[in-house]
């Protein structure tokens, strides 16, 4: 018998490019980046790897995140992360921007730099800038041994693994439970949530890898709306809260591999310029998790559709009935918690993207202009 073998097809592991096995490998970065992290038997979280003191927790005034790319886009949901559960002010800039505009930073400020690589140009001098100016710095990175892991004061690891596809994907949500388990570490420290609040988040989290494996079952129903939207120019992705966060990363993730241009939108602000744009049969992905904004998100779908939007809506089963006589089509997600929804609805928008880029016949792994990480500044 003759096998036909290569290395590289080996390390995909069955499937036919890095970004898919790695869009499958989430479930397992999910637990790992819990693994030894929760206390099943207190229902606590432990981050013992931290050096910052419960003295210096209790005095953080302010949160600063700071990132590139996908990276940025995890800072954006752990800004909401941290804001509700620790409830301590939070900002969250591109690392480009942040080292040029004379950050405000006190030695009672946490800055957090989040990177996959740890080697990014940008996040590094940024991290820099905010410890020269006495900032605690914590990195949240996927590798121990970058330069950002070096520099920092304090590091969470993200256990994902290797990442190879240039779109990010496992890495962006182990972030995502990273950002989650410190939340939830601040909250036990300063009192910010109850013993019973965190011990239900926790169960919500551990929940979230059977959840991710049971999206993965319904890919073929992304794929079909994939292959429809790799017929348009343009498209748009709209959401409220945390739902807009993952807009941007979705619509992130389509325009780097699929070339398709798309925009993130705020859903209450279209209004106010981009619904102009929006004219017959033009593509939005509606994300509607975030419960306490439905009822407005709905009413924004309304806005598009008037104007002849072709309407997908990413949101819970039981919204799925309703949303359908607003929307054209609907894609349910696994029930979750608010905070948790990005983890979940993320991958979705993971797929559609690498199907749209598939059904295109675009370098699915190394996308034309880009690079895995980014030294340079
Ligand atoms: C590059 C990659 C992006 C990534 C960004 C930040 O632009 O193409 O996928 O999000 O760098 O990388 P980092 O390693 O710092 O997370």
């Amino acid at each position: 018998i003759r096998v036909d073998w290569d290395a590289v097809t080996a390390e995909k592991g069955g499937f036919e490019h890095f970004m898919l096995k790695e869009i499958h490998e989430q479930p397992k970065a999910y637990r790992d980046t819990m693994l030894g992290r929760i206390d099943n038997e207190t229902k606590k979280v432990q981050l013992p790897e931290l050096k910052m003191t419960e003295e210096q927790i209790k005095n953080i005034r302010n949160v600063q995140i700071i990132a590139c790319g996908t990276a940025y886009h995890a800072g954006l949901v752990g800004r909401t992360v941290i804001e509700q559960l620790v409830r301590i002010p939070v900002e969250t800039d591109v690392a480009s921007e942040y080292r040029y505009r004379s950050p405000i930073v006190s030695k009672d400020t946490l800055v957090i730099v989040v990177s996959q690589s740890g080697e990014t140009a940008d996040t590094l001098a940024a991290l820099r800038e905010a410890q020269s100016n006495g900032a605690h710095v914590l990195a949240i990175t996927n590798v121990v041994g970058s330069s950002i892991a070096r520099d920092a004061d304090d590091v969470i690891a993200t256990l994902a693994g290797p990442e190879i596809a240039v779109a990010s994907t496992k890495a962006y949500t182990s972030q995502l439970i990273a950002f989650n388990l410190l939340g939830l570490y601040l909250a036990q420290v300063r009192g910010t949530q109850t013993a019973e609040e965190i011990a239900h988040t926790l169960a919500a989290m551990q929940a979230l890898p059977e959840q991710v494996e049971s999206m993965l079952e319904q890919a073929e129903a992304i794929k079909g709306y994939a292959e429809q939207i790799s017929k348009h120019e343009h498209l748009f992705f709209i959401g409220r809260g945390l739902d807009y966060a993952v807009a941007q990363e979705g619509s992130l993730k389509l325009k780097e591999i699929s070339y398709i241009h798309s925009e993130a939108y705020a859903a209450g602000e279209l209004k106010h310029g981009t619904l102009a744009l929006i004219e017959d049969g033009i593509p939005v992905i509606a994300l509607a998790t975030q419960e306490n904004v439905l009822e407005k998100t709905v009413s924004n779908i309304k806005e598009v559709k008037a104007r002849g939007a072709d309407v997908l809506a990413i949101t819970y089963e039981e919204h799925v009935a309703p949303l359908l006589k607003s929307v054209d089509q609907a894609f349910a997600i696994p029930k979750t918690l608010p905070l948790l929804s990005p983890a979940l609805s993320v991958v979705a928008l993971q797929l559609l993207a690498y199907y749209a880029s598939l059904a295109l016949g675009h370098d699915v792994d190394k996308p034309r202009n880009l690079a895995k990480s980014v030294t340079v500044e």
